[in-house]
């Protein structure tokens, strides 16, 4: 198990560089299984949560072909044998997106069986509205020994289009029922859709494979489903959470940094939160932001919304700049129930923070000395690097594999703008029983 070693200080200055975006890949690469053709991939992250996504296709029969030296990121995967359309528990339980290749296997196989996934550090995260669409579609869904069974009747071969009303806004929710919609016979109508830039991204490579879809980034989606999707190359959309993550951190060690390859349309909240709480942001071209912090931050409150609102994917992270704000932030998290895993370990790092339900409230601007820290999930565990990158002495962030599901060699770009921080291995071995 790798270990961050943090020594805090550094204002970050230079450029970094922006990833393409992990929940845009998942998506993507669960929908090569809607076609026999093979479905090419640019600008996919190096992160754990791809290779496992790999795996769990290639468990099915994918064949998987990956680039390297400058093709690196390029990934081509042929679904042309689906030998065994079932996620099984081991994968599941690693990732829990691994329910979105529910959708496209029952629309190209006529039956997915999928582990179900168990709870995870942010909440229970249920998948009953993926199923409950499926069903509005034509499945049937059994449940047993940990398994979510679906199939279409076997006289009809394929699901139908429905009118589907989400009672929540689901991202990989929408994300899965639109795989499914695509293949479907007749017309699919999608209300109260998520409208993420993530789902905007499968739709428009739903598209090149062949897809008729309208209306991805709004509420309504309309699907008129076809028989066949073919063979594609598609870019993934550069990751706005990678992206915002750099911003607070160029902001919260007062540093002067150029973030590139990004996409600053999708930047909205929290730009606006960030220069609402005294950081000067420049949008210097489409894909390009440079953040400056030479005074003092001023507490700002933030409300985590489904996009355009400031997304619960940047609410731990924001919570470490809070810290450095003066006056009272309060941080309300409406997405998730068990969100605030970071708090207790920005607690012992020194933060003022109370939590009471939704709302966090963060008093600022406190001190905060090295210690040492654990990781409980992907977004906190970057909360914690950035409180780190801004405390006095060495912190020692452990168990950074959640980070490493989804950041990008972190470390290392985060090095090559000033930050002082290693990667060693486990530094708490386990003890001898
Ligand atoms: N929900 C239900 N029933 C469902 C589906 C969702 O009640 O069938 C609830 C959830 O419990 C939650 C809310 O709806 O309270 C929103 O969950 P959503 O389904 O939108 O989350 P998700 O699709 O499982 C994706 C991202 C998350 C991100 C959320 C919210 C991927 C692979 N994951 O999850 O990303 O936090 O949307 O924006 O796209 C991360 O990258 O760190 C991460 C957790």
């Amino acid at each position: 198990m790798d270990t961050f070693v943090v020594q805090g200080g550094n204002p970050l200055v230079g450029t970094i560089r922006v990833s393409g975006a992990k929940n845009s890949a998942l998506p993507c690469m669960a929908a090569a299984i809607l076609t026999e053709e093979p479905i090419t991939l640019e600008n996919i992250p190096q992160v754990r949560d791809i290779s496992t996504e790999r795996r769990l296709l290639q468990s099915m029969g994918a064949e998987i072909e990956l680039g390297e030296g400058a093709a690196l990121g390029r990934t081509t995967i042929c679904c042309r044998n689906l030998s065994d359309p079932v996620a099984k528990y081991e994968i599941v339980k690693t990732m829990r997106a691994s329910s979105l290749v529910l959708g496209p296997l029952i629309a190209r196989t006529g039956m997915a069986r999928v582990a179900m996934p168990g709870g995870c550090a942010i909440g229970g995260r249920p998948i009953d509205l993926h199923l409950k669409g499926l069903e509005q579609m034509g499945a049937t869904i059994t449940q047993d020994h940990g398994y979510i069974e679906a199939r279409v009747n076997p006289q009809v071969g394929r699901l139908h289009g429905a009118e589907l009303v989400f009672d929540k806004i689901t991202v990989t929710g929408t994300e899965d029922l639109l795989m499914a919609a695509v293949l479907a016979d007749g017309e699919t109508v999608m209300e109260n859709c998520a409208r993420e830039p993530e789902v905007v991204d499968l739709a428009a490579l739903l598209v090149t494979m062949g897809a008729n879809i309208e209306g991805a980034g709004t509420a309504t989606i309309r699907v008129s489903g076809v028989n066949k999707l073919r063979g594609a190359r598609y870019r993934i959309n550069p990751d706005r959470i990678e992206a915002g993550t750099f911003l607070i951190a160029g902001a919260i060690t007062g540093g002067d940094l150029i973030v590139s390859h990004c996409n600053t349309s999708h930047l909205g909240a929290v730009i606006t939160k960030l220069r609402e709480a005294g950081a000067r942001v420049d949008i210097l071209g489409p894909d390009t932001v440079r953040v400056r912090n030479h005074g003092k931050l001023i507490a700002a409150d933030i409300s985590t919304e489904e996009y355009p609102g400031f997304p619960t994917d940047m609410q731990a992270q924001y919570m470490a700049l809070a810290t450095q704000a003066e006056g009272t932030s309060l941080v309300r998290e409406n997405i998730f129930e068990n969100r605030f895993m970071h708090v207790q370990e920005l607690v012992r790092m020194g933060a003022g923070i109370k939590v009471d339900g939704k709302t966090a409230t963060v008093i600022g601007p406190a001190r905060l000395s090295a210690a040492a820290v654990m990781c409980s999930d992907l977004r906190a565990s970057a909360s914690l690097v950035l409180a780190a990158l801004v405390a006095e002495g060495e912190t020692i962030i452990d168990r950074v594999y959640h980070m490493d599901r989804g950041y990008e060699q972190i470390d290392e770009k985060l090095r090559g703008v000033g930050a002082q921080i290693q990667r060693l291995g486990n530094l708490f071995p386990p003890r001898a029983a």
